[in-house]
């Protein structure tokens, strides 16, 4: 269904593409535990201010997320600081579409979001993917700054 409050965006995985550059203390993995789990569904939930029809539970969540046939828990990306734990998170489809990302409120604006992300096209160009997508919604200004300066451009919707 076409969302008109949203564009879809897509970056092309030809040519080289920078390394992520992560901000200090910063690890990154794949989502493992069901502390993970939690730990991801807390932070959207504050990031995206407690949209409950979109968070019911963190179990709830957690079923229907990891139980969609897209699910793949090694695309799902966990960035943590040494001190408070996870700082953001980049969660993908299989389809090689960027579901979430999200960085922590006091993370921000420390280039952790670009890293995320530079950190995704590098993931899938290395599976063979020729692009991601992802949506973003069109009152999303920091979202759209950053899709934009990392090279991503407006597609139409299918269908
Ligand atoms: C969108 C979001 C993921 C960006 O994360 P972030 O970690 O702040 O992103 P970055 O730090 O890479 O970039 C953000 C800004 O910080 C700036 N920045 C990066 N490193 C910096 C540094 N060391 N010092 C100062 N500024 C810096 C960037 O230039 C950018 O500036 P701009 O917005 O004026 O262009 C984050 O705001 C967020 O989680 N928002 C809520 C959830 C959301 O909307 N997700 C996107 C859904 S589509």
């Amino acid at each position: 269904m076409i969302d008109r409050r949203a564009w879809r965006m897509r970056k092309l995985l030809d040519g080289d593409q920078p390394a992520p550059r992560w901000p200090a203390g910063i690890d990154v993995r794949t989502l493992k535990t069901p502390a993970d789990a939690k730990a991801v569904h807390a932070l959207l939930i504050r990031a995206y201010e407690g949209d409950e029809d979109i968070f019911p539970s963190a179990e709830d969540w957690w079923a229907r997320f990891s139980g969609d046939p897209e699910f793949d828990g090694d695309l799902c990306f966990l960035a943590f600081d040494s001190k408070d734990g996870l700082a953001g998170v980049a969660l993908c489809w299989t389809s090689a579409f960027l579901k979430d990302l999200a960085v922590r409120a006091d993370m921000r604006r420390r280039g952790l979001g670009e890293a995320l992300l530079l950190h995704v096209f590098s993931i899938f160009r290395a599976r063979g993917a020729t692009h991601i997508d992802l949506k973003v919604e069109l009152d999303n200004a920091e979202g759209m700054r950053l899709y934009q300066r990392c090279g991503m451009v407006r597609v139409p919707w299918e269908g």
